[in-house]
């Protein structure tokens, strides 16, 4: 008998993962610009992605003169702890150092939460529509995702807290919510926080933050002192344009920081992302600058919708869920023929939308050229 039959007959190791972890269906990310290259053959300048809500501007030249610095020294291991990430956060939201945990991405400290938090058997609550990683990670542990029905394509808070039971361990709210932009306004947000049990461990996703106009912002950061239960979690993906370097944190009760901790790799933030991340920070223009390009970007994509006569889902985020119809995937497919890359939303169950990403103007005028093309056809 021939080794590679022997091999055939051994029972498959990948049967000894755990049922939830074989059932798992891994998180579909927004097609790269290589990959579309390599399949139409075009050319990589040619192609504009507006699918995975990136900041088209990229980061501050600032922040790139900080990474360089930092690439002299990739022989070292990077501080483990963040010391001067965390102290320029705490000085910034006002909280103790102790009370941040820096992750891998923001996604990082979704994660984290479920690790420390959940068991098989426990229960998560999560509304319809809301971003992805959440039932993934909740699954990941072997939990019982609870997911809300949406309302107007936001969450549903009423509905959310009615939903909680004695199993219920963690919620997650995403303010705005990718993909829908939804966004719900601070106090409603305080009365909900307050209205869940002590011992529920509450999830306050605010990767968008940046985006909302500063009267829209909710001074969430300082709900954790009065909320022992609540977790804020931000990242430097989004506005500050450093989705590639992966780095966020969350803001939350430092008791419940020193869990998360205990579960977080030792060196889950890399030296460059640190660096620029605090170089990010300091650079408060650049956001402001990225807001309004944000701004006046969204109103050239809603006007657009509106001119091909589409409808779209109002969003606070760097985002818009426009409804291009029944045949939303003929329309991704032929937008990609065009060198152009959105987001399918089907498997968020919105399978007559598309999820554009504010572009550069120029990229803005793309997207709505090809699309007034793929709906000629
Ligand atoms: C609502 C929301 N939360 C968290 C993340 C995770 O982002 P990152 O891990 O890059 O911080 C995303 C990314 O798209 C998001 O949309």
């Amino acid at each position: 008998m021939s080794a590679a039959m022997d091999v055939d007959r051994r029972p498959d190791p990948s049967l000894q993962a755990p049922a939830y972890v074989r059932d798992l269906a891994p998180y579909t990310p927004g097609k790269p610009i290589g990959e579309l290259a390599r399949e139409f053959g075009l050319a990589e300048r040619d192609i504009v992605k507006l699918a995975s809500n990136e900041n088209p501007r990229g980061p501050s030249a600032a922040v790139r003169r900080a990474i360089a610095a930092a690439t002299e020294e990739l022989c070292r291991y990077p501080d483990g702890n963040g010391f001067a990430l965390k102290a320029a956060l705490s000085a910034k939201y006002g909280v103790a150092p102790d009370a941040i945990v820096l992750g891998n991405g923001s996604n990082d400290v979704l994660e984290l939460v479920t690790q420390a938090f959940l068991r098989p058997g426990d229960r998560a609550v999560y509304s319809r529509h809301a971003f992805a990683v959440y039932p993934l990670a909740v699954q990941a542990r072997g939990a019982t995702g609870v997911e809300v029905p949406a309302r107007d394509y936001g969450h549903d808070l009423a509905a959310m807290r009615a939903a909680i039971t004695p199993a219920t361990r963690v919620v997650f709210v995403a303010n705005p919510n990718n993909p829908t932009g939804t966004w719900i306004a601070p106090d409603t947000l305080r009365s909900f926080i307050a209205s869940i049990p002590d011992d529920v461990v509450i999830v306050l996703d605010e990767a968008y933050n940046e985006y909302l106009e500063p009267e829209q912002n909710a001074p969430s950061a300082a709900w954790t002192g009065a909320h022992a239960n609540l977790i804020v979690s931000r990242t430097f993906s989004k506005a500050y344009g450093l989705a590639a370097l992966r780095v966020g944190y969350g803001i939350m009760n430092a008791n419940v920081a020193a869990m998360l901790n205990r579960v977080r790799q030792p060196f889950n933030v890399n030296a460059l992302a640190q660096a620029a991340a605090l170089a990010a920070l300091a650079d408060t223009a650049y956001v402001d600058e990225s807001r309004a390009l944000n701004r006046a970007g969204m109103r050239e994509l809603e006007a657009g919708a509106r001119a091909l006569g589409l409808s779209f889902v109002p969003s606070h985020g760097n985002f818009i869920l426009i409804r291009v119809g029944d045949n939303a995937a003929a329309v991704y497919a032929h937008l990609l023929k065009q060198g152009v890359i959105v987001r399918p939303v089907a498997n968020y169950g919105l399978p007559e939308f598309l999820r554009i990403t504010v572009g550069l103007p120029a990229e803005n005028r793309r997207f709505l050229d090809a699309l007034a093309s793929a709906l000629a056809r």
